[in-house]
C-alpha cells in the first residue's frame, strides 16, 4: 500500500513517521546508546533531556552495555512507559562485524520489549548519525528485524527525524513487503 504511514500486514503493522521519537505515546521507545549508557548527543542526547535526570541514575546500575546488546529503564518523565537503550555498532568500512551487531541491537531491543509485555514500540535509525552507518544498509537491517517481529506485536514504529529517512523506509518496506 502507497498509504503516508501506514504499511499494513494481516493485523499487525510496520508504520513508518518522522517525528521525534521523545513525545512518541507508545509502550517503548528505543535509544540509539553508546556502550557506557551515560547519555550523549543525538536522539541519546534528546532522550536523556526528555526523561529527566532519574534516567541517568538508572542507567548508572547498569555498569555499560557491549554493542549489539540492550538494556530498559522506564521512561520516567517521557509519555513511553519504557526506554529501551541499544548499542548500535560505529560504521568501520563493513568489515568489522557491524552488519551482524546492528541486527542484534535490533533483534534484542524486540526481545527485551516483548519480555517486558510492550504491544508497541518506537525505534530511531540506529547507527545512521554520529555512528555513520550508511543509512540505505542499515534501513534494511532495521526493517528487516522488524517484519520478523512484527507478528508478535500491536505495531512496530520506525520513527525517522528526517522525511527523506522516512521516505527510505517506505521504499524499502514496499520493495522488501511480499
Ligand atoms: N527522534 C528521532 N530520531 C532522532 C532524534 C529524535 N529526537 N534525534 C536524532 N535522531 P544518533 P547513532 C536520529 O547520532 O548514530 C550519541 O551521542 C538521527 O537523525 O543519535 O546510533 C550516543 O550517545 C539518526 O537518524 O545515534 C552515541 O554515542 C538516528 O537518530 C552515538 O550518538 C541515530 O543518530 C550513537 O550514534
Amino acid at each position: 500500500m502507497a498509504g503516508f504511514g501506514l504499511l499494513e500486514a494481516t493485523g499487525a503493522m510496520i508504520e513508518i513517521i518522522q517525528a521525534d521519537i521523545t513525545r512518541q505515546r507508545v509502550d517503548a521507545i528505543v535509544n540509539a546508546a553508546n556502550e557506557s549508557l551515560l547519555g550523549g548527543g543525538g536522539v541519546d542526547g534528546a532522550i536523556h533531556r526528555a526523561a529527566g535526570p532519574r534516567l541517568l541514575e538508572a542507567c548508572c546500575v547498569f555498569g555499560g552495555c557491549p554493542t549489539g546488546e540492550a538494556r530498559i529503564t522506564p521512561g520516567f518523565d517521557l509519555p513511553a512507559r519504557w526506554i529501551v537503550h541499544a548499542v548500535g555498532p560505529v560504521w568501520r568500512g563493513g568489515g568489522y562485524g557491524e552488519a551482524a551487531l546492528l541486527d542484534n541491537a535490533y533483534r534484542n531491543s524486540l526481545r527485551l520489549a516483548l519480555d517486558n509485555k510492550a504491544g508497541v514500540i518506537a525505534f530511531p535509525a540506529i547507527s545512521t548519525g554520529v555512528y555513520g552507518y550508511p543509512k540505505e544498509a542499515a534501513t534494511r537491517i532495521a526493517l528487516r528485524a522488524m517484519q520478523d517481529f512484527e507478528s508478535e506485536f500491536e505495531r512496530i514504529v520506525a520513527c525517522c527525524f528526517s522525511f527523506s529517512d522516512a521516505d527510505l523506509y517506505r521504499r524499502i518496506h514496499e520493495e522488501t513487503t511480499p
